[in-house]
């Protein structure tokens, strides 16, 4: 593993045999969640055994190999990341990578509950913007989709974040006869807050309760009720993922739009996703993976890894399948978002 003392230099950045490169990755810390949104996760997920997911400092040397090999972002994710234990360690650690100029950002992204008592730590740590999961603003559709009573705490936690001088973006999963007509309300809301505000149009991803195709609502569907109230201009903004964004005529928020369905973004992908085990999966729509558990903790890692990241860049798919035929959709992965991360 790298030492943690130097300057990382990028030697054989990751290029895909697409010629994408790859400069962004996305690392689960662990697959468990104090919320259950039902897009998400059934009530009663079987979790990961302890033993199978990887320490923190197995995390930390993880994200320092991918430095090496060319990552310049790191986004933790979930599950919930804020809810793995002692996790302000590896934040810290890796902020100061930030701090050494080794990575251009450390960002996250949370469902917002445990930020009223950890915002200020994030902050300290380096981390200038985080993405905060929000689908509703009305409480009882919020423990309906939820399915947990917690809308106060993750209000409470966008508070202390903007206090603790992060930068917010709400991200929102369109659901259709859910929150679907109170999306252009929580544009309002947004802008009254100054935040960003990016909508996401539901993925076919593991076995939940409800049919995918009874959630999902496209975006094409719901653009129209927003431009009644509100001129929007393309950006040329980009944050390193998928989502497009407009400027908001009149106020200083942006809508972003990330479209699976309805416009596909794999063309410009530049981002794989480790989940808490250590898999490396190369498209979030795809099943293509590859251990590297196995080689972290082989008598070889630095070697070892190395080799599996190079088997597992050769093979990342063009993109994924995601798409509507008819009222079927299809393209389904049998992995929850939980798993491999948002
Ligand atoms: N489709 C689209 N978005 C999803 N998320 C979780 N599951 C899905 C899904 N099946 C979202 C969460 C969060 C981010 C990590 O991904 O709401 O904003
Ligand atoms: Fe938890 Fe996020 Fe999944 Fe909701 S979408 S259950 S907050 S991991």
């Amino acid at each position: 593993m790298p030492d943690s003392k130097q300057n990382i230099p990028a030697t054989r950045p990751l290029k895909d045999p697409f010629g994408r490169s790859i400069t962004y990755l996305r690392l689960s810390v662990t697959d468990r969640c104090d919320l259950r949104c039902r897009y998400c996760m059934a009530e009663n997920m079987v979790f990961l055994p302890k033993p199978d997911v990887l320490t923190l400092e197995e995390m930390l040397g993880l994200s320092r190999a991918f430095m090496e090999r060319g990552v310049r972002r790191i986004r933790l994710t979930g599950g919930e990341p804020l809810v793995r234990k002692g996790i302000i360690w590896l934040i810290n650690a890796l902020g100061d990578e930030v701090k050494r100029g080794n990575l251009d950002e450390l960002t996250l992204t949370t469902n917002g509950t445990q930020l009223p008592h950890m915002a200020e730590d994030l902050a300290r740590a380096g981390v200038k913007r985080i993405n905060v999961s929000l689908d509703t603003l009305d409480a009882d559709l919020f423990s309906e989709i939820t399915r947990r009573n917690r809308l106060a705490d993750v209000l409470n936690g966008i508070k202390a974040a903007k206090a603790a001088g992060l930068q917010v973006k709400i991200n929102t999963v369109a659901l259709k006869g859910q929150n679907e007509t109170e999306l252009p309300a929580l544009l309002d809301w947004c802008i009254g807050e100054g935040l960003d505000l990016t909508l996401i149009e539901t993925m076919p991803l593991g076995d939940v309760a409800d049919a995918r195709e009874d959630q999902y609502l496209p975006l094409t569907d719901v653009l129209p009720k927003l431009l009644k109230k509100h001129n929007l201009s393309p950006s040329g903004h980009r944050t390193g993922g998928p989502a497009r964004y407009f400027n908001i005529e009149g106020t200083t928020s942006r809508l972003g739009l990330i479209t699976p369905l309805t416009g596909n973004f794999c063309e410009g992908c530049n981002r794989v996703r480790v989940t808490c085990t250590g898999r490396i999966y190369m498209c979030l729509g795809q099943d293509d993976h590859v251990d590297l558990r196995a080689a972290i903790r082989s008598d070889n890692p630095q070697v070892n890894l190395n080799t599996a990241l190079d088997k597992a860049i050769g093979i990342k798919p063009k993109g994924h399948d995601f798409a509507m035929k008819g009222d079927q959709m299809v393209g389904k992965v049998g992995r929850h978002m939980s798993q491999t991360g948002g």
